[in-house]
């Protein structure tokens, strides 16, 4: 998956991972992570995801990276919200926006990072409490995932993980989203972290409506 890929999904509208309601899971399982409230949560290949928005209403500080600059300028565009915007002192293709979400009482930051992933150092990212990872792992080629799993551990410090994947027959449908095995998701992070299947349910996939599909909320903990 090349950045022109998502460059190009993202100009055309072909956006269909992103949900305009908070994922359920997300609601009904982030607090196995046990978090206090105030922590820094990391959102991998965000995109303009409403579900930091929920992160931010239930007290988080909220750090995303997202490779396309129009889908976090949509996010705070919706938002009503005027980031302020920072450039890399030392790489001039990545950008900060940077603002608060909230009422005056109780204000959070969210920091959006326009960079590809990979280009980020932990000094870029900050201390980081847990991950969410709902259609970053699988929006990555199995070839990309393993250097991808080792940059998410580089960034947060192997800071706890909610990821959702999903599972099917690839040979029935290309991706992304790929599938990702429970196999898979202990190869690329089972020497760092103790893996718990906290759900599997069915699912569809909006390109193929036929396809038989399960969804998979997994807890990365040390
Ligand atoms: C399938 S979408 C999921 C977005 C978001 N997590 C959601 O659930 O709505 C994957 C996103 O990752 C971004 N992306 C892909 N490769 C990336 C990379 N190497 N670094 C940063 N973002 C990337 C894409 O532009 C796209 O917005």
């Amino acid at each position: 998956m090349n950045p022109e890929f998502w460059q190009n999904r993202w100009q055309e509208k072909r956006i269909g991972f992103n949900q305009s309601e908070v994922n359920s899971l997300l609601i009904k399982y982030w607090s196995a992570l046990n978090f206090p409230a105030s922590s820094r949560v990391f959102v991998p290949l965000c995109g303009k995801s409403i579900d930091m928005v929920w992160l931010s209403a239930q007290g988080f500080d909220v750090v995303g990276v997202e490779l396309v600059e129009s889908a976090v300028q949509a996010f705070f565009a919706e938002q009503n919200i005027q980031p302020t915007i920072y450039q890399h002192a030392e790489n001039t293709e990545i950008k900060c926006y940077q603002g608060e979400l909230g009422d005056s009482e109780a204000k959070r930051t969210i920091t959006l990072w326009v960079a590809d992933i990979f280009a980020l150092t932990s000094t870029d990212i900050g201390s980081i409490d847990a991950v969410y990872d709902k259609a970053a792992l699988i929006a990555l080629p199995a070839d990309m995932r393993t250097q991808y799993s080792e940059q998410i551990c580089l960034l947060s410090g192997t800071a706890p993980q909610l990821v959702i994947t999903l599972h099917y027959d690839q040979s029935k449908k290309d991706g992304p989203p790929f599938s990702v095995s429970g196999e898979q998701v202990q190869q690329y992070y089972g020497n760092r972290y103790q893996i718990t299947e906290l759900a599997r349910e069915p699912a569809t996939i909006g390109s193929a409506p036929d396809l038989t599909v399960s969804e998979q909320v997994w807890l990365l903990s040390e």
